[in-house]
């Protein structure tokens, strides 16, 4: 029996990279995954592969839509579908063999199979337990379906299955305008299907600034995507080769029906700890199925923690990372510690969307004095030769004390410039900080410092 400081169970990305600052910082260390590859979701069917395909059908459409006005005259290139899928796996490859280096270069025993926890201290592999004086949850998440709705992974797919379709659909829909529903919507409408995407509420990407959500659903109709809001989608049946989606509108109850192809549901994700034990052991867990913890992802029992996914926050791949790299320090005596409030989100679509810190909508709400400082792309030099000046910077600091409170980017590489605002928020900066601060150009950057420039005296740009 294998004795260890720090059993991790699960090696996304949360999983992995807990793992590694575990055995960076001198603890022994293993990691279970019953999956073929390490990398869990995010490598195998999540982030990874969907950026693939964002960026292959992003060059695509660039062709089709942009080279003959910079001069680059010629057939638009075709879709070879199985080398695209191709293209995909190989991205796939080079990522989880990547994490398996990594596990070799920190000495971290990879344990292959599905773990669970038969007593605290103890991980049962297979039929083989080890021994671990702290163990850590890293389990992740698993697709929520509607109730009566079955996934076959063919015709009504999550967005694993959407990863990886036989053939481009003619017709697709999309159940949920979320995050996965916008960026396998973008893929395939690129590709030439024809994209309905369906969502309860009465606005794209609940969450994000209202401003935000606007102008993202205009330039995704403009780019050919249809949408049905305020639909509660009642029930899909599969048929052999298609579907029927059946829809009310919440306006007036009416009941529709559409069919296609292929039905994407993106109808958001639960926390996945089946079969880990967790309850036997009396490890709690909130009534959404999430595990429980105290703020330094210690769990009800001692020596379990717990990040990622299967607790609670937002289920996305950085934030299980700093979770994952915080306990781990926390574990060895270290003051482990993650920034909530600090955390960017973003959505890869083109333009692709990101935001960090407040909203407009969350700061009325708690009735904070801020003001608005906001910049187009279109006064950007860099974004309007590249045929990339849709959308915004918009910054959001206090009235009275200038300091950042939050900022929304929908524009051309927002995901990498919400950053310069991430690391101005961890210092507890203002907007005139960022003003101040001298932006090369021409570089997409500049939009932002415009808008902090808006916060002030005004941008200069417009
Ligand atoms: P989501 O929570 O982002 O969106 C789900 C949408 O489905 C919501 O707008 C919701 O109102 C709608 N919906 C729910 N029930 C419905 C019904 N019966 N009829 C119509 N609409 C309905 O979930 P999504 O897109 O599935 O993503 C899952 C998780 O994965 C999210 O937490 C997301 O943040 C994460 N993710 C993050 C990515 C990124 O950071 N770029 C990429 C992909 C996923």
């Amino acid at each position: 029996m294998a004795q260890y400081d720090v059993i991790v169970i699960g090696a996304g990305p949360g999983g992995y990279v807990a793992a590694i600052r575990c055995a960076q910082l001198g603890l022994k260390t293993a990691c279970v995954e019953g999956r073929e590859t390490l990398g869990g979701t995010c490598l195998n069917v999540g982030c990874i592969p969907s950026k693939a395909l964002l960026h292959a059908t992003h060059q695509l459409h660039e062709a089709e839509h942009n080279f003959a006005k910079m001069g680059l005259k010629g057939k638009s290139p075709s879709v070879d579908w199985p080398q695209m899928q191709a293209y995909k796996t190989d991205v796939i490859d080079g990522n989880t063999k990547g994490i398996e280096f990594l596990f070799k270069k920190n000495k971290i025993d990879w344990l292959k199979g599905w773990g669970s926890i038969p007593a605290a201290g103890k991980v049962k592999v297979g039929d083989e337990v080890h021994e671990a004086k702290n163990i850590i949850v890293a389990t992740g998440s698993e697709v929520a379906t509607l109730p009566g709705v079955e996934i076959d992974e063919e015709t009504v797919v999550s967005s694993t299955g959407a990863l990886s379709l036989k053939k481009i659909p003619k017709k697709m829909i999309v159940i949920g305008a979320g995050v996965i529903g916008l960026e396998m919507g973008s893929v395939y409408s690129r590709l030439g299907a024809e994209v309905t995407v369906i969502e309860y509420l009465d606005t794209i990407t609940p969450t994000m600034d209202g401003e935000v959500q606007k102008t993202f659903q205009r330039i995704l109709k403009k780019q050919g995507l249809n949408f049905v809001l305020g639909a509660a989608v009642q029930g899909v049946e599969a048929m052999k080769t298609k579907a029927k989606v059946t829809y009310k509108l919440k306006k007036d109850d009416s009941e529709h029906t559409a069919d296609a192809d292929v039905v994407l549901v993106a109808t958001g994700r639960k926390p996945y700890t089946d079969g880990l034990g967790l309850e036997a052991l009396g490890v709690e867990l909130t009534d959404r199925g999430f595990v429980k913890t105290d703020g330094h992802w210690k769990t009800s029992v001692d020596g379990i923690y717990a990040i990622g996914d299967a607790i609670e926050g937002p289920m996305l791949a950085h934030k299980a990372e700093d979770e994952g790299m915080a306990a781990a320090e926390v574990i060895a005596g270290k003051a482990g510690h993650v920034n909530y409030g600090v955390i960017p989100s973003v959505i890869y679509t083109s333009p692709e969307v990101s935001s960090v810190g407040k909203t407009e909508e969350e700061l009325k709400k708690e009735g904070v004095d801020y003001k608005v400082g906001k910049f187009s792309f279109m006064g950007n030099g860099r974004a309007k030769a590249n045929f990339a000046a849709d959308g915004f910077v918009k910054l959001l600091a206090d009235k009275k004390t200038d300091r950042i409170l939050g900022a929304h980017i929908i524009g051309p590489m927002a995901g990498d410039l919400i950053h310069e605002v991430c690391v101005a928020m961890e210092f507890g900066a203002s907007a005139e900080d960022l003003a101040l601060t001298c932006h090369a150009h021409p570089t997409y950057s500049e939009a932002v410092r415009e808008a902090a420039l808006a916060c002030g005296d005004g941008p200069i740009h417009s």
